[in-house]
């Protein structure tokens, strides 16, 4: 049986998500939106893309909850972006709305699925997403840690002149100013970036990637970055789908580990057929700690504004 995947919003993000999933052949997709004709034109378009990429995924653009029944997947992309000046916090009670019409009609229609949200602020979302849905926790996932990785590795893969291929990069904790790179743990070809660059221009990469949003936003104007972010979601998915117990970092709903309780942060995880299957608990140094119990108090204060 072929997997289905259904995506939530069918904007810049879903609609991409939708499209770097079908070429890779993950599944059938489903795209949903609340914009009569925006997921029955995309849907269509991409459909007609897959003889010329020669792929059998079928993908079908509709508002209506029944034709995602029994998804294996459900993306969360509803919501709004972030404009100009804006914070991903400052998305909060507008997206934790369009959370609340949306994850009940998933859950109604996908009992078992697993959900991946990327609605912004993350963390806030996807606690919001596990509470209402009623889910175990290790079927809400939320994607940040993923994304903020590779923008990291992008930027080590430049400053060396390496190939992105020789570079693995970690980075935790929320997705937002707060979040968590972790040079120690970040490697070119197994070496760690701490032996291969100064601490300055580490740092300089760093602060980057903590900005790596915003530089889009800055650009864009209208709305934020959406290739990098559908990339690093399919990546999730695909570990789910072929059960590849892929270690990545994801936000996930933590009970105790890193001495973090009964909320979302960005954490390595370890994904397959079952969602989240393991979460890793790396040593840490104090100040590394510090970093994520900072991140995890900035998730608090928010998820407390919308009691989640
Ligand atoms: N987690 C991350 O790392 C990350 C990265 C990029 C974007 N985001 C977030 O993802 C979200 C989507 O970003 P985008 O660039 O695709 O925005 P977009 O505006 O292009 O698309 C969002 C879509 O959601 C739809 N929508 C709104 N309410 C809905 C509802 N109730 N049901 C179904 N669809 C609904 C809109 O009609 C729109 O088509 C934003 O909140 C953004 O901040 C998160």
């Amino acid at each position: 049986m072929r997997k289905k995947i259904t995506i939530v919003g069918s904007g810049n993000v879903g609609a991409t998500a939708a499209h770097w999933m079908a070429s890779k052949e993950l599944g059938d997709v489903v795209l949903i939106d609340i914009i009569d004709g925006v997921p029955q034109g995309k849907g269509l378009d991409l459909l007609e893309a897959m003889p010329i990429e020669k792929r059998d995924s079928f993908v079908l653009g509709t508002q209506d909850y029944k034709d995602t029944a029994n998804s294996d997947i459900v993306v969360i992309t509803a919501g709004i972006p972030r404009k100009p000046g804006m914070s991903r916090d400052d998305l909060l009670n507008t997206n934790y709305k369009i959370m609340q019409d949306v994850v009940g009609k998933v859950v109604a229609n996908s009992p078992n699925s697993i959900l991946i949200v990327v609605s912004n602020p993350l963390d806030a979302m996807a606690q919001a997403a596990y509470k209402i849905s009623g889910f175990s926790r290790n079927r809400v996932i939320g994607m940040a840690g993923v994304l903020d990785s590779a923008r990291f590795r992008a930027f080590i893969a430049m400053e060396l002149g390496v190939s992105v291929e020789n570079v693995t990069a970690f980075v935790l904790g929320g997705h937002g100013d707060t979040m968590v790179p972790l040079p120690r743990y970040s490697t070119v070809a197994g070496v760690p970036i701490t032996e291969l660059m100064e601490k300055s221009t580490i740092e300089r990469l760093v602060q980057r990637t903590r900005d790596g949003g915003a530089e889009i936003v800055k650009y864009l104007k209208t709305g934020s970055a959406f290739y990098a972010p559908s990339a690093a979601v399919t990546e999730m998915a695909e570990a789910i789908l072929k059960d590849k117990k892929k270690i990545l970092p994801c936000a996930a709903y933590l009970e105790g580990e890193y001495g973090i309780h009964g909320l979302f942060v960005g954490v390595p995880c370890k994904l397959g057929a079952r969602g989240i299957e393991d979460v890793w608990e790396i040593r840490l140094t104090d100040e590394e700690m510090a970093a994520l119990k900072k991140s995890a108090d900035s998730v608090k204060e928010l998820v407390a504004v919308v009691g989640v």
